[in-house]
């Protein structure tokens, strides 16, 4: 069941974000944020090139994944997030968060309203889960703003804590409790 935040955007037009689970049909679109560079930058995924890569990942990552969904305008996707909770008894309190908007569509609100929505949606769906955390490169400024608009904490500095793009990289680690308030 896709669930829907309604927006304004600048012009007091109301817009409509959606998250919804992935289609194949997807593949596109995804490729549109998933083979830019400007967004693959900041994540773990290497840069696709090509609507097969974009099928594949959407077929063996998005579908089968318990939390992927696709953040979408007019349920057409200009984005991607995932909410996944750790899979051990004693590790199920808490869950990673990972997140990615089309750049054409950067810099009006999307990821963190997409983001509110998949946390509220959360905390209900998966009752053991009470921590949210974020693990975010130290030079990526704009996803750090998106966490702290949604009241998550900086809790410190993981030292060459990830190989990215070659290179031992330091992250900030944020989290969010289920009991924290959140804007
Ligand atoms: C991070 C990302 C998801 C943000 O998406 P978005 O829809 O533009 O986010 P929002 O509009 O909700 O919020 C972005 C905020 O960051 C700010 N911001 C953006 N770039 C910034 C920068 N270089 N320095 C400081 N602030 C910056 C924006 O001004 C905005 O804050 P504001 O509302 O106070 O003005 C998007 O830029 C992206 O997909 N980046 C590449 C992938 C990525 O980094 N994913 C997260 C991995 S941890």
């Amino acid at each position: 069941m896709p669930i829907t935040y309604e927006m304004e955007n600048t012009d007091n037009n109301s817009l409509a974000i959606t998250l919804r689970p992935y289609r194949l049909s997807d593949a596109e679109d995804f490729l549109m944020y998933a083979g830019d560079e400007r967004v693959t930058q900041f994540t773990r995924w290497n840069t696709l090139n090509s609507k097969e890569q974009a099928l594949s990942y959407i077929k063996e990552f998005c579908i089968p994944h318990c939390y992927c969904k696709s953040i979408c305008f007019n349920d057409r996707s200009i984005g991607f997030l995932f909410i996944k909770p750790y899979d051990e008894d004693n590790e199920k309190c808490r869950a990673e968060v990972g997140y990615v908007v089309a750049a054409e569509y950067w810099g009006r609100g999307i990821a963190t309203r997409a983001l509110k929505m998949a946390i509220i949606d959360v905390f209900k769906q998966f009752t053991d889960l009470v921590r949210l955390q974020a693990k975010v490169l130290i030079e990526n400024k704009g996803s750090q703003r998106v966490l702290e608009k949604l009241g998550f904490q900086k809790e410190g500095l993981l030292r060459k804590y990830t190989i990215h793009r070659g290179t031992a990289s330091d992250l900030f680690m944020y989290s969010l409790l289920s009991t924290d308030p959140m804007p």
